[in-house]
This record gives structure tokens, sequence and C-alpha cells, in this order.
């Protein structure tokens, strides 16, 4: 049985690719139904052009936040999602997204999680002065950046260490921790 995820992603859709991959070589046994977009112009869209997978650009009004997300949930059930994965997406979902899937959405944030909620994880580690930071996959709730933790993975942080570098180095971990924490979710709720 293979778990039919939903990708949630706004920009580049490099965690969205690693998940892809891991498909492809067999490590997560899981097909992705449709990627849903707020952004025209996302890397992401690219890259299911490129896996063959179904997608959806839904402009985001941040007056109708609901319209969104009414869209994309009627999306995810048609096409019988079990997981709803946010790959970089950027927005808050609301309490209506969220008790719609409840413990169905799982998002990925590069900091180690509960320090440093919000944009810009990485540089709010750099200016805190951290000497490790990381990445955290968890189960999406009410509030931004919270909900039970499933996974997470340290790096270093050094004293030369940019914006760029830093984050650089936690994306390399996101890449091979998110399809991880994704299959062993899906186990735990015996989707696969
Ligand atoms: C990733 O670093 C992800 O953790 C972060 O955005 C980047 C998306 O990269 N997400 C957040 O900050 C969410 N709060 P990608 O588009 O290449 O996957």
């Amino acid at each position: 049985m293979a778990v039919n995820l939903a990708v949630l992603a706004s920009g580049r859709g490099s965690n969205f690719k690693s998940i892809l991959q891991a498909i492809e070589a067999g490590d997560l046994d899981s097909s992705v139904k449709i990627l849903v977009t707020d952004r025209g112009n996302a890397g992401a869209l690219r890259i299911a052009e490129e896996y063959d997978v179904n997608s959806k650009y839904i402009p985001y009004d941040r007056d109708n936040r609901r319209a969104f997300e009414e869209q994309a949930g009627d999306l995810i059930e048609e096409n019988e999602c079990d997981l709803i994965v946010m790959a970089g997406y950027m927005r808050v979902l609301t309490p209506y997204f969220i008790r719609r899937f409840e413990n169905r959405i799982l998002n990925i944030h590069p900091s180690l999680l509960p320090a440093f909620k919000g944009l810009h994880a990485q540089r709010q580690a750099l200016e805190y002065g951290v000497k490790i930071s990381g990445c955290t996959v968890h189960i999406a709730s009410e509030d931004m950046d919270s909900g039970p933790i499933i996974a997470q993975r340290a790096v270093p942080v050094f004293d030369d260490d940019t914006e760029e570098s830093l984050s650089e180095r936690i994306l390399g971990e996101e890449h091979k921790l998110y399809p991880i924490a994704i299959r062993e979710y899906a186990e735990k709720l015996e989707l696969i």
C-alpha cells in the first residue's frame, strides 16, 4: 500500500524534489498525487512537470485566505491524498484548513524547533549566536511552526557562516530527513 501525498510549495521546490527522488529510488512507498502552489512562478511547478506530477497554481489573496484553502482542500480530497506535505510553503495555514486535515499535515522548518520560528530561521540562528542548528519535521497545528515533532537533524554553526552557507548546510539535511520522516509518520498511521 502506497501513501498518497499532496505537496504544498511556494518556491524553489528542492524539498519537493528530494521527496520525488526518494520515491523514485524506492525509499518511500508513495505517490505524489498533486502539487499545489500559491505562486505562479514557483520552481516547484517545473519540478512537477519534470516528474509528471499533476500541479495546480491557486492565486493567494491575503484578504481571503479561506478561498485558497477551500480550493486546495477540495483538490486534495478529490485526489484522495492521505497526507499533505508542506515543502517550503510560505503561508500560514488557517485553523479551518488545519482542522479539515487534522494530524494529516506535515511541515519542515529550517531550525531546531521550538527555536527560531517564522521567517528567516537561519538568520535568526546566526543573530542569536547558537553553535548548533538544524531542521525539524513536525505535524502542523494551529500555531505557526508548532505541533508534535516527528524528526530533527542537527548541523554545526561555524563562526564564519553566512545566512547562505548555513541555509545550504541545513538544506542538505532537510533533503535527507523529510522522506524518512514522511515514511515513519505514514507507517505510524498505518498508511504504508
Ligand atoms: C526550506 O529551507 C524549508 O525548510 C523552508 O523554506 C525552504 C524551502 O526550500 N521553509 C520554511 O522556512 C517554512 N517555515 P525549497 O523550496 O527548496 O524546498
